[in-house]
């Protein structure tokens, strides 16, 4: 299995490109099954859960085109035939996000098949939610065998009211909706910029939607949709990432290709802690001039605190002065990092859904061990301020959702280094879910 290397120390210091979203992406390849047509996605990120998400398409019959670099991380996915819709338990158990193709599978082809996710590193992780809203549009639902079997022979429109706001819940819903009959009203919906994101897909495919970003979206079915092109919105949990570790290291660091709008949250809290960040249009510049200071979070739906930042802000909290309060609402077991960190040195209390880091505590280099994405993302962090070498274990974690950090991380001058084989096959079969 890799393994980062990571000296801390180093101010990072130059300019760094945000990737595709990975939580855009995914969905938008999902949507590809409303149509027969080629849909053809840009922006998208290099990162293993892309990877999956095609290994999903492809396995159900879709022609799949996937290119990096020179090919502008462009995918071409064309959905005529959907010989085999079924979500394989050997592909959803690597990743959680596999529910999204329940809702377009049905709309599509009247059934789906699609392996229960299991349990994962950051809490249950149900779909209940998705489960009640596609039968309050009519799909008859079974559970055998760790499948779950969806029948509609056309899914009609519904007034929906999600008990609980959910991300890909909304996501799944909206897939479903376009292509029933009637008229769907979506109540208490997530505002996640990923939601807009898959609805300005849909739209172009030829869907009636409004409301897409409030918590009331309304669809009017069509009966077909079409292909369409689509560049996928930037990272934003990446960029908060990466201005975390502009910060943590007292750096320099500009941000490229990014949207500050989608992390309003996270820049606040960074300039209450005492971190400089110029905004741009697409670019932010981040700086810090003087000490850390303590401050509380609390993660919320968008446009709240994101949840995907709490482990990169308790990093950054271990070198704060005094003491912050990190309360996780979203997830009941986001904590995974916090053993991590301690090892390290931090000073960090656990109880119920709070941990208080008393800062500022100096990080000493330790083996460490990632347990999900974030998580790893705040050892990488903590590593980088570390003194000696930190060594990361289970990076297959990250590489599901970063785009060779190490080589972005590298590149404004962080010593880091991967060892081990990039992507065996052999730890698929060792991934723990976590998106
Ligand atoms: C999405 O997960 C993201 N994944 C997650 O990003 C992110 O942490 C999460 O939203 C919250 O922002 C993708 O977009 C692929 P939810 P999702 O449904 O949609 C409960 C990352 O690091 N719930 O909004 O699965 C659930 O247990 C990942 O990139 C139900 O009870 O999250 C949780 O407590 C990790 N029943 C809460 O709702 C349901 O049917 C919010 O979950 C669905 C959800």
């Amino acid at each position: 299995m890799d393994k980062f290397v990571i000296r801390g120390g180093t101010p990072l210091q130059g300019t760094l490109r945000i990737s595709g979203a990975k939580n855009s992406a995914l969905p938008c390849m999902a949507a590809a099954i409303l149509t027969e047509d080629e849909v053809a996605l840009e922006n998208i990120p290099d990162v293993r859960d892309i990877e999956t998400e095609r290994k999903l398409l492809v396995s159900m019959g879709a022609e799949v085109e996937l290119g990096y670099g020179r090919a502008h991380h462009r995918t071409r996915i064309r959905c005529a035939l959907l010989s085999d819709p079924v979500a394989k338990y050997e592909i959803v158990k690597t990743m959680r996000a596999s529910s999204l193709v329940l809702g377009p599978l049905i709309a599509r082809t009247g059934m789906a098949r699609v392996a229960m996710p299991g349990g994962c590193a950051i809490g249950g992780r149900p779909i209940d939610l998705h489960i009640k809203a596609l039968q309050a549009m009519g799909a008859e639902i079974t559970q055998e065998h760790g499948y779950l079997e969806a029948r509609a022979k056309r899914l009609r429109g519904a007034h929906i009211v999600f008990d609980k706001i959910t991300v890909t819940g909304t996501e799944d819903l909206l897939m479903a909706a376009v292509l029933a009959e009637g008229e769907t009203r979506m109540e208490n919906c997530a505002r996640e910029p990923e939601v807009t994101d898959l609805a300005k897909l849909l739209i172009a495919m030829g869907a009636q939607i409004e409301g897409a970003g409030t918590s009331t979206i309304r669809v009017r079915g069509v009966e077909k949709l079409h292909g369409a092109k689509h560049r996928i919105h930037p990272d934003r949990i990446e960029t908060g990432t990466f201005l975390v570790a502009g910060a943590i290291t007292g750096g320099d660091l500009t941000l490229t290709g990014c949207n500050p709008d989608h992390l309003s949250a996270v820049i606040e809290k960074l300039r209450e802690v005492g971190v400089q960040c110029d905004l741009a249009a697409d670019s932010i510049r981040v700086r810090t001039p003087g000490r850390l200071r303590c401050a509380n979070i609390s993660t919320e739906e968008y446009p709240g605190f994101p949840t995907d930042m709490q482990a990169q802000f308790m990093a950054l909290a271990t070198q704060a002065e005094g003491t912050s309060l990190v309360t996780e609402n979203i997830f009941e077991n986001r904590f995974m990092h916090v053993q991590e960190l301690i090892r390290m040195g931090a000073h960090i209390r656990v109880d119920g859904r709070t941990a208080a880091v008393l800062g500022r505590s100096p990080l000493s280099a330790a083996a460490v061990m990632a347990s999900d994405l974030r998580a790893s993302a705040s050892l990488v962090l903590a590593a980088l301020v570390a003194e000696g070498e930190t060594i990361i274990d289970r990076v297959y974690h990250i590489d599901r959702g970063y785009e060779r950090i190490e080589e972005k991380l590298r590149g404004v001058g962080a010593k880091i280094r991967r060892i081990g084989n990039v992507f065996r096959e052999s730890e698929e079969t060792a991934v723990h879910v976590t998106a």
